[in-house]
């Protein structure tokens, strides 16, 4: 009976040994299969030969500057950041090509609107991923890029716990693959790229300065973008490149993205459906130095006209390089009640409003950016305040999804 019972629970003991092997290994299969799949399919060779010759023509058109003016490669160009600055540098006279692998993070149809207007400027975007290296390198032969500003990432902070393989992806492997192909390239571009405000973490001492420390960040996105930080100082000490990082304080405004609060608050508000309002532990609440798009825009251009040349040749360093980080925020951080009762004054509706306690997934409770050093560099001065610059959204708002092409993604 009991010699019975034994081997009975042996039996079922072995088994879920065997299970646990089997889990086991696909699990790490899974892990192998994320981190070391690169490039991401279809074969890289295949895509630049499906461009053909039209193709070349369009990427070697796009990049065309004015006399004096840069040749720019934006990635993430059919981003929402990545958008207006394309179409600044085109305005102004700067040869522009863009990159964008257009991925469903949100509504891919919003990427392919701002791709509409990008073209009727004249700024030709690239279907591909910045992982792609000889795509890239296809675009740098193609166009003798002075810059390049590099803007593609996985954004947003919650949904790094939903697709942390991602933000590896964009973030880290892409981000080093730019670089890679920046550095072999003759001459080498100088290059100026988004990091985040997300990189001060925990830190609690504000304004936050450039100099405060950034080593406690709180969410996997802010992780990966303090490591883009640390990558941007080996490839600079290493290869001679010259690079910035930007770190942008929750940017909004028209063609902005829908995963942020301004945005989907209104289009909650619109509908008469229930927002939610996070605050922090004794009631406190959560406040953003909202900087309005235009502001960023001109940091971003700003970083661009000051940043040194790069010092290397066909992969070697022949001496030093900038490295720079700014703050690029508004300096006036905002509490989201304030967002909520100007977005109901412009709506003409009032928000149904619960407030819950902010869930401990990464956001931090308050972000304010001292901006003295963008300031002293490249004279950024914000001039837009909350008010004026979320009046400039619901105007493009109630625009962008009253026409047909919107209401059918949106609604
Ligand atoms: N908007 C903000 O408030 C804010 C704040 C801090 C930092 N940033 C950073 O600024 C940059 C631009 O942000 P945004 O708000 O315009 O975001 P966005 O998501 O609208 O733009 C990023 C674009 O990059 C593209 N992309 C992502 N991964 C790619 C890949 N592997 N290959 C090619 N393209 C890829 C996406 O399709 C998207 O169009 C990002 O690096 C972001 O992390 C933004
Ligand atoms: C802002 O940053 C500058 C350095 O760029 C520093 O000298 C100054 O003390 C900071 N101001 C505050 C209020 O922290």
């Amino acid at each position: 009976m009991v010699d019975k019972s034994g081997s009975n629970h042996r039996v079922r003991y072995n088994f879920s040994i065997t299970k646990l092997l089997f889990w086991s290994l696909i699990f790490l299969g899974l892990i192998v299969f994320f981190f070391f799949r690169s490039p991401p399919s279809p074969s890289p060779s295949r895509r630049v030969l499906r461009g053909g010759v039209d193709w070349e023509n369009s990427v070697r058109q796009s990049g065309l500057s004015r006399s004096k003016g840069k040749r720019v490669l934006v990635t993430g160009a059919a981003g929402f950041v990545g958008t207006h600055v394309s179409i600044a540098l085109k305005r102004r006279g700067d040869g522009v090509v863009g990159i964008d692998n257009f991925n469903s993070y949100y509504d891919p149809s919003l990427k392919r609107a701002r791709n509409d207007l990008l073209r009727r400027e004249g700024i030709f975007v690239v279907e591909g991923d910045i992982n792609n290296a000889p795509l890239l390198r296809k675009l740098f032969e193609l166009v003798k890029f002075t810059h390049v500003m590099h803007l593609a990432a996985q954004a947003g902070v919650r949904y790094a716990m939903k697709n942390p393989a991602s933000y590896v992806h964009s973030n880290i492997a892409g981000l080093v693959n730019v670089l890679e192909v920046c550095k072999s390239a003759n001459p080498q571009p100088s290059i100026v790229w988004a990091s985040s405000s997300s990189v001060y973490g925990l830190n609690s001492k504000v304004p936050f300065s450039e100099k405060d420390r950034t080593d406690q960040p709180a969410s996997l996105y802010a992780a990966t973008k303090k490591a883009g930080e640390e990558i941007a100082h080996t490839y600079n000490h290493i290869y001679g490149l010259s690079i910035t990082g930007l770190r942008f304080f929750t940017v909004y405004g028209p063609w902005g993205r829908p995963d942020m609060a301004y945005f989907f608050f209104t289009k909650d508000i619109l509908k008469g459906k229930k927002i939610t309002i996070f605050e922090g532990p004794n009631h406190k609440s959560v406040a953003r130095d909202f900087t309005y798009i235009d502001d960023i825009v001109k940091g971003c251009l700003g970083a661009l006209d000051t940043a040194g040349k790069s010092t290397g040749s066909g992969g070697k360093k022949k001496g030093a390089a900038q490295l720079r980080v700014f703050n690029l925020g508004n300096t006036s951080p905002v509490q989201v009640s304030k967002l909520v009762s100007i977005l109901e004054k412009l709506l003409k509706v009032k928000a149904k409003k619960q407030v819950l306690a902010m869930p401990r997934n990464g956001d931090v409770l308050f972000t304010h950016a001292n901006i003295s050093y963008a300031q002293s560099e490249f004279g950024y001065k914000p001039t837009t305040d909350l008010q004026t610059g979320l009046k400039k959204f619901v105007k493009w708002y109630m625009e962008y999804y009253s026409s047909s092409k919107g209401k059918k993604s949106a609604w």
